[in-house]
């Protein structure tokens, strides 16, 4: 049998100027390297970011800043399809279908939206937070990717989108491929520099390294950083959780593994060894966000490369929908 094409698609919400070291280090870094081996499709999900109170006069200026971070983060728009979600009408169309083969119960179990609908308050928590991960499931399915690579904390929504593609499959005949979860080693779930039980998250501004942050800023954060009882690094997440944080960041930071860098830095006083992260940190994002600056200073030709991206994806995400309404048996407009 031919082997089947490698292809990954991923995501990542425009809900912010700047992305953070999470998403970068969780996330973005496999985006990058993933071009070499498969044909990538990466998406800014606007529509996403429309589940928790937005402001309509920024939602425009993030995606095009995400956009422009994807871009100056080595995402190369000649060699990968890089568009945005709401261009592509097909993604709410495949969103509509899931749903109707979603239980009710299966999506109430998605951990991200019993939390963030906590925090919402249950009156406030809207349909879209609860249909959310079936929306993520119509990106993923619509171009039929065999991986999709995230952090962890993607894990729950990946499973939910392979459990719809087989239902849908076993019920309608094939019409999806069944992806994989792929995440990175070592560093899947970054931590809150202040809070080192949870993860990283732009919604804690000072227990994250943001990519446009300064120099300054970059090196307060990372010198205020929770650290545990003891003096001196080792690696150890259970005992030592915000070190060993830490020894990913500089691992991911210089490209080495995190193996060898724990090694190296082991037995160092906490104040050297944050400060070398620090320093790290502020070499491998000074130049993203300079690149990132100087993208932004002409938007048309951003502009235009958002709607290539969006030509090239609409040319598969036509052909599953299409797919998919003649597998559902809908009576389609030519007959
Ligand atoms: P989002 O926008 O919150 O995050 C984008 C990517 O960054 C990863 N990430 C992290 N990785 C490690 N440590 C962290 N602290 C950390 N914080 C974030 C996320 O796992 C993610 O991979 N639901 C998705 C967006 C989405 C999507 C998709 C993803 C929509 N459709 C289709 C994949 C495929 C989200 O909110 O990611």
């Amino acid at each position: 049998m031919a082997e089947q094409a490698k292809r990954v698609l991923s995501g990542i919400q425009p809900t912010m100027d700047s992305f953070h070291i999470g998403n970068w280090f969780g996330a973005l870094n496999q985006w990058v390297d993933l071009q070499e081996t498969h044909e990538c499709y990466y998406c800014v999900v606007d529509l996403h970011a429309l589940t928790v109170n937005h402001d309509p006069k920024q939602i425009k200026q993030r995606t095009l800043a995400s956009f422009a971070q994807l871009l100056a983060l080595g995402i190369d728009p000649n060699r990968s399809v890089v568009f945005v979600q709401s261009h592509l009408a097909e993604h709410s169309q495949l969103a509509w279908v899931l749903s109707c083969i979603a239980g009710y119960g299966e999506a109430a179990r998605m951990t991200q939206f019993k939390d963030k609908s906590q925090k919402e308050g249950a009156d406030r928590a809207t349909v879209g937070l609860f249909t959310y991960p079936v929306l993520q499931a119509a990106d993923i399915l619509l171009y039929q990717p065999t991986a999709v690579p995230v952090g962890d904390d993607q894990k729950q929504h990946i499973e939910l989108t392979r459990d719809l593609a087989q239902r849908f499959n076993s019920t309608y005949g094939q019409t999806f491929t069944i992806p994989q979860t792929m995440t990175v080693v070592g560093n899947s779930r970054v931590l809150d520099l202040q809070d080192p039980t949870a993860k990283m998250s732009k919604s804690s501004p000072s227990g994250a390294v943001f990519l446009m942050d300064s120099a300054s800023v970059i090196s307060k954060k990372i010198k205020s950083a929770v650290t545990d009882s003891g003096r001196e690094v080792s690696y150890d997440f259970e005992e030592k959780p915000g070190i060993s944080n830490l020894i990913g960041l500089l691992a991911a930071a210089t490209k080495r593994p995190i193996e060898e860098t724990a090694e190296a830095v082991s037995g160092q006083g906490y104040g050297s060894f944050k400060q070398l992260v620090a320093d790290e940190l502020v070499a491998c994002i000074e130049p993203i966000r300079d690149r990132t600056s100087q993208l932004l200073e002409d938007p048309s030709e951003l502009t235009a490369l958002i709607a290539r991206g969006a030509t090239k994806a609409g040319v598969t995400a036509r052909q599953t929908l299409n797919m998919t309404y003649q597998r559902l048996g809908l009576l389609g407009p030519g007959n």
